[in-house]
């Protein structure tokens, strides 16, 4: 692991990372047992991927835990996840202190059950003055949703007269989306072999490297990590330019 760690050029790492963490099901299947034994065991790489990631300076880490058409899973599922999320929370917030780290949520929150909703509350207050890695939970998360909500919000304060619709942006746009205080994720990874997006951060992720792993979520540690970052670092980020632009701006910015 170490010398994997090495490879990682950590003056070139992504400010944001976002995953789709999969899996979870499938990987308890193959194990025989109840699927709700594969969530209990992601949440240990929950917290060995939010370790990895303040440890390098990681500024921005966005999970995708619970998506909005998640809802419509078996209510044993549901139920078993909201309490695991309630457990989790409850337990990690001193963790989180200790690592300075500042819990966000994004989502339709008013979906989850109150207990649940109180949880996160009390959790998102009590790492409100920390400074280092900011750990941003989906929940309820859909990228459609988002983008409705975003749009409802904007017709609003049209028809209030707080905006003026010909004077629209990607900036005042970005500004109604749940992600408004961070800056798009570079790197997108999912775990479990699933080559699809499922509803998650569309808007954002226009220019993100996406990196995809058969390993299942509870397999994904430390290690996983480090082989993303460096797949990472291997692509070139031509946002529309060609590979020679790309090339002589590096050349410029390293002889300055
Ligand atoms: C990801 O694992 C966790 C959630 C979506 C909550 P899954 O539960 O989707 O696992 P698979 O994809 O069925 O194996
Ligand atoms: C996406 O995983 C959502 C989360 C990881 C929370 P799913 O397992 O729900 O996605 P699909 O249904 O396979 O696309
Ligand atoms: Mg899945």
């Amino acid at each position: 692991m170490q010398e994997l760690l090495e490879k990682v050029n950590k003056n070139r790492l992504p400010k944001h990372i976002a995953i789709i963490m999969d899996g979870n099901g499938r990987w308890a299947e193959e194990r025989g047992e109840d699927r709700l034994f594969g969530h209990f065991h992601g949440v240990e790489s929950v917290r060995n991927i939010v370790e990895g990631c303040a440890e390098l300076g990681i500024q921005y880490l966005t999970l995708y835990a619970f998506s909005t058409e998640n809802w419509d899973r078996p209510q044993q599922e549901v139920d078993g996840l909201m309490t695991l999320l309630v457990e989790t929370i409850r337990k990690e917030v001193p963790v989180l202190n200790k690592n300075n780290i500042k819990l966000h949520v994004i989502g339709d929150i008013d979906m989850l059950p109150e207990l649940a909703k109180a949880e996160l509350k009390e959790a998102i207050a009590m790492t409100a003055n920390n400074t280092g890695l900011n750990l941003i939970m989906a929940l309820s998360y859909s990228s459609r949703w988002e983008i409705i909500n975003a749009v409802k919000n904007i017709g609003l304060d049209i028809k209030a007269g707080k905006i003026d619709a010909n004077n629209i942006t990607q900036q005042t746009f970005e500004q109604y989306l749940a992600t408004k205080n961070f800056p798009d994720p570079e790197l997108l990874i999912r775990t479990s072999g699933e080559y699809r997006i499922s509803n998650f951060l569309l808007y954002q992720i226009a220019y993100a490297e996406l990196h995809f792993t058969n390993t299942c979520w509870p397999d994904f540690k430390k290690e996983s990590l480090y082989e993303a970052l460096i797949d990472y670092q291997n692509r070139e980020r031509r946002f529309g330019k060609t590979g020679k632009q790309i090339q002589e701006e590096t050349t410029t910015k390293i002889s300055q």
